[in-house]
């Protein structure tokens, strides 16, 4: 009889005193509002997708896939990765692209509290690692303070994904002691990156620069005014691990130039350092990247 309650009456009742207590905490009103709440409240998984090729999910964020009720995505997740998702579960596009926000922030995460409410089952899939320049903390900040649990699946970050499919080593210990992950940003004062301490330690510091290539010139200005090598050598990589990956390196003085005479279409990332001039020279058909349908 107990087993029974535990199995089965269980779940309902610790729905019921959650959501009481989050109506007395008038938590919400807003995004309960348009919910249909469900007594058994549901949990979120905030999944990284990997930069592409979907052999690079792990085993848990496939598993989850697999078993999700939901999936919201951004336009990061490349096709393969999508192709993972079976049929019967539904998909949410919530695409942001740098800047573009076809769904702002704001409202993904009421989307994720309200599927959370309806007692759903979600994976919120986003490209490469959820911890990485990836907006994460206001989602689990809202799932949070609306009682619904959540747990986070861990993906390969662009930067590691590049790194591997070009052959270009982060920390390659000829050059490199370290590797620093930065934003192009030039907006806010407040927020830039420090150019200076980023010019002085390129000399033994591998930079890899995401949402940099349309800021790409602008960069490169800041990081020579800043008095780096101009010698310096750098590498754009777009499309990191999908079919059209593509390569270009140059120096710093040279390499915006050199990407606008190419067809670069993004995502792209930056890499400045002596590693770019270490690469290796990887053979990427061997891992067979490009199929269209998922084979795990
Ligand atoms: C909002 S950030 C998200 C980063 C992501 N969470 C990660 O860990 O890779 C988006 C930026 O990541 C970089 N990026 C993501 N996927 C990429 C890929 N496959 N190839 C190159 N750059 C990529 C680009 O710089 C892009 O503008």
């Amino acid at each position: 009889m107990n087993l029974l309650f535990d199995k089965i009456a269980a779940p309902f009742v610790q729905g019921a005193l959650r959501l009481q207590s989050m109506f007395s905490a008038g938590y919400l009103s807003k995004v309960i509002d348009k919910t249909e709440v469900s007594a058994r409240i549901g949990e979120v998984f905030i999944v990284g997708a990997g930069p592409g090729d979907a052999e690079l999910l792990t085993m848990k964020a496939y598993r989850l896939l697999q078993t999700a009720d939901v999936v919201l995505f951004d336009w990061l997740v490349d096709e393969s990765v999508l192709n993972c998702i079976p049929r019967h579960v539904a998909r949410e596009f919530v695409g942001k692209r740098c800047g573009q926000h076809s769904m702002p922030q704001e409202k993904i995460c009421e989307r994720l509290v309200s599927l959370g409410l309806e007692g759903k089952r979600v994976v919120r899939l986003k490209g490469g690692d959820p911890a990485i320049f990836a907006r994460t903390s206001e989602e689990t900040t809202a799932l949070q303070k609306a009682g619904i649990p959540f747990a986070i699946v861990p993906g390969i970050t662009a930067a590691s994904g590049a790194s591997a499919y070009t052959g270009i080593p982060l920390t390659d210990r000829r050059c490199a002691k370290s590797v620093r992950l930065i934003t192009a940003q030039f907006e806010n004062p407040k927020k830039q990156a420090d150019w200076s301490a980023i010019a002085k330690s390129s000399v033994h510091e591998t930079t890899v620069v995401y949402m940099g290539l349309k800021k790409l010139k602008q960069l490169s200005e800041k990081l020579m005014d800043a008095g780096i090598d101009t010698s310096i050598p750098v590498a754009v990589i777009d499309n990191a691990c999908c079919n059209d990956q593509q390569v270009i390196t140059g120096s710093i003085s040279d390499i915006s130039e050199r990407v606008a005479l190419a067809t670069i279409k993004g995502p792209a990332l930056v890499v400045i350092g002596q590693v770019v001039a270490c690469r290796q020279a990887v053979s990427i058909d061997l891992l067979d990247y490009s199929y269209e349908k998922c084979t795990l």
